[in-house]
C-alpha cells in the first residue's frame, strides 16, 4: 500500500498546522458521459482550472494556487454532482492497510464527518446500476467506523456511505475510484446535496416498484426544498407508468397524471389520484387552474416541453407556484443550452430557477422554478432570498403573472435503505494507464 500523491506538507509562519492541508487540486463528480461538458465549462478562458487526473465520472483539476480546505472548491454548474478539494490518492491491495494510511494521514484535519462512496460504474439505470448502492462502500465505511472507535476518535459515528451528514459541516471525502485506489478530498457542506455522500440522496426502493421516476421526483424536491404541502394539488405531464405520482401521493398531495399511456394499476386505486388520458399540448389550458405545482417528465425534446409548459404557465386562469421539469438531452452537445432553458423559464416570472443533473437523472437534467415574486417586492428583497454564488440559479425580471405569498417550507424526509449492489469485479480492472495513481496533468477519462 502506497500513498501515491499528497500535497506538500508544511506549517504556516506561526506554526499553523492547517496550512499543510491547503491544496491546488479540486475534484468533481459527475454522471458518466458528462465529463466533456464539465471540462469545457471549467476550462474556458480565462477560467483557472486545468484538467488533471480523471476517470469516467471523476475529474480532478489544478488551480494556480493552493486553497484552504473549507473554502468552496468549484463554481456551481448543473453537471457537478458534488465537488471539493483533492489531496491525493491512497493505493493498495489491502483495505485495512489503506484505512490505516487514511487515518494516519488525515485524522488531524478538523473534519466532522466522512463521506465514503464509490464512483459510478455505469450511467444510472443502465444494467441495474443505481448511484449510491455500493456494498463495497458500506463495508469500508463500517470498517473505518470500527478503526476510528478503536483509536478513540469520537467522530467514528459520523462516517457515511449513505445518509445525510450535518448541513454546515466539514466533510472528509473518500472516493473509491477503484477498489485499490481511493482519492481523498474534503468539502464544506453548504447545500443539502453536499450533505449526501457523492451528492446522492439516500432514497429507498419503494414498494410497489413502478418506475425510476419515483427517485427523480424525490431527489428534485429534496435538493430544491420546494415547499410541497400535504393537500396541495399537483399535476404531472408525462406521468405513465407513475413512479413520480406514487412519490407525490406518499407526500399527501392530490395528484393528477396526464399521459396518453396507461398508468400502473396500483395508482388507479389510490385516493387522491386521477388520470387524464390525453396529450398535454392538446388540452384546454384552463383545466390547470386548480394546481399549485406542475411536474413534467414527458419524453419529448426540451424545447417542446418548454413550449407546452409556457402556454400553461402564462394562461391567466392559472397560478402555478412551482415547476419541476425534466429536460431531456438528445445528446450531450445540447447540455450547453441549459442556461437558455433557465432564462426562458425565469422570463415567465419565477423568482428562482435552478438546474441540476440529479444523481437519478439519465441523459436529462432537472429544472426547478419556484417562489414567484410577491406583489410589490423590490429587487433587493429578491436578492436576499437568493443564495449568493449559486451560478445555476437566477432571479427573474418582472413577474408577468399574478403571484401568491410564499408558504412555510416543509422538509421532505429521506430514509436510507440497505445497500443493494455488490461491487463489480470490472472495477478492479479499472486502473489508469499510467499506473501511478497520482494527479496526472492532461490524463483524459477512458
Ligand atoms: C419517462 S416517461 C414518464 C415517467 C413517469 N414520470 C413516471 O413517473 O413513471 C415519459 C412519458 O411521457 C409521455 N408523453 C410523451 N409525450 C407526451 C405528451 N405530449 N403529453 C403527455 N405525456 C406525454 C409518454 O407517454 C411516457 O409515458
Amino acid at each position: 500500500m502506497v500513498l501515491v500523491h499528497s500535497t506538500t506538507w508544511e506549517s504556516g509562519p506561526n506554526g499553523d498546522e492547517s496550512v499543510k492541508f491547503f491544496s491546488p487540486f479540486v475534484f468533481a463528480i459527475c454522471q458518466q458521459g458528462a465529463e466533456s461538458t464539465l471540462k469545457q465549462q471549467l476550462q474556458q478562458p480565462p477560467l483557472p482550472w486545468k484538467l488533471s487526473f480523471s476517470r469516467p465520472g471523476f475529474l480532478t483539476f489544478k488551480y494556480p494556487v493552493r486553497m484552504a480546505p473549507w473554502s468552496e472548491a468549484l463554481p456551481q454548474t448543473p453537471w457537478i454532482r458534488t465537488s471539493g478539494h483533492a489531496f491525493g490518492a491512497i493505493e493498495g491491495e489491502e483495505a485495512l492497510g489503506m484505512l490505516e494510511q487514511l487515518i494516519a494521514q488525515y485524522r488531524e484535519l478538523d473534519w466532522e464527518a466522512v463521506h465514503l462512496w464509490e464512483r459510478d460504474c455505469e450511467v444510472p439505470g443502465d444494467r441495474r446500476f443505481e448511484p449510491g448502492e455500493s456494498l463495497l462502500a458500506e463495508d469500508l465505511a463500517g470498517k473505518l467506523r470500527e478503526r476510528l472507535k478503536e483509536v478513540g476518535d469520537p467522530r467514528h459515528e459520523q462516517v457515511f456511505a449513505r445518509g445525510t451528514s450535518s448541513l454546515g459541516g466539514r466533510v472528509l471525502d473518500v472516493i473509491v475510484v477503484s477498489p485499490d485506489r481511493w482519492w481523498i478530498g474534503c468539502h464544506p457542506s453548504m447545500r443539502v446535496e453536499e450533505t449526501w455522500p457523492g451528492g446522492v440522496p439516500p432514497l429507498e426502493r419503494p414498494v410497489p416498484w413502478i418506475s425510476r421516476a419515483y427517485w427523480k421526483a424525490a431527489e428534485a424536491v429534496a435538493w430544491s426544498g420546494l415547499p410541497l404541502q400535504a393537500g396541495d394539488r399537483v399535476v404531472e405531464l408525462g406521468s405513465a407508468p407513475g413512479g413520480a405520482c406514487q412519490w407525490l401521493l406518499q407526500q399527501g398531495l392530490k395528484v393528477t397524471g396526464v399521459d396518453p399511456a396507461e398508468m400502473d394499476p396500483w395508482l388507479l386505486h389510490q385516493k387522491g389520484f386521477e388520470h387524464w388520458r390525453e396529450r398535454s399540448p392538446a388540452m384546454n389550458k384552463e383545466r390547470f387552474s386548480k394546481f399549485r405545482w406542475l411536474f413534467c417528465d414527458a419524453n419529448v425534446a426540451s424545447s417542446y416541453t418548454l413550449e407546452t409548459v409556457e402556454r400553461i404557465v402564462r394562461h391567466p386562469a392559472n397560478h402555478l407556484e412551482g415547476l419541476v421539469l425534466t429536460l431531456k438531452l438528445a445528446s450531450w452537445d445540447l447540455a450547453e443550452d441549459w442556461e437558455s432553458c433557465r432564462d426562458r423559464v425565469a422570463s415567465w416570472g419565477f423568482q428562482r430557477v435552478r438546474c441540476r443533473q440529479l444523481a437519478f437523472n439519465r441523459l436529462e437534467f432537472c429544472l426547478v422554478a419556484d417562489q414567484p415574486r410577491p406583489a410589490g417586492a423590490s429587487p433587493s428583497d429578491l436578492e436576499e432570498g437568493l443564495s449568493k454564488g449559486d451560478a445555476a440559479m437566477i432571479p427573474a425580471n418582472e413577474s408577468p403573472r399574478g403571484t401568491l405569498a410564499p408558504r412555510p417550507t416543509r422538509s421532505v424526509s429521506l430514509r436510507t435503505k440497505p445497500a443493494g449492489r455488490p461491487f463489480s469485479p470490472e472495477d478492479a480492472g479499472a486502473r489508469d494507464a499510467h499506473g501511478s495513481g497520482g494527479i496526472d496533468a492532461g490524463n483524459e477519462p477512458q
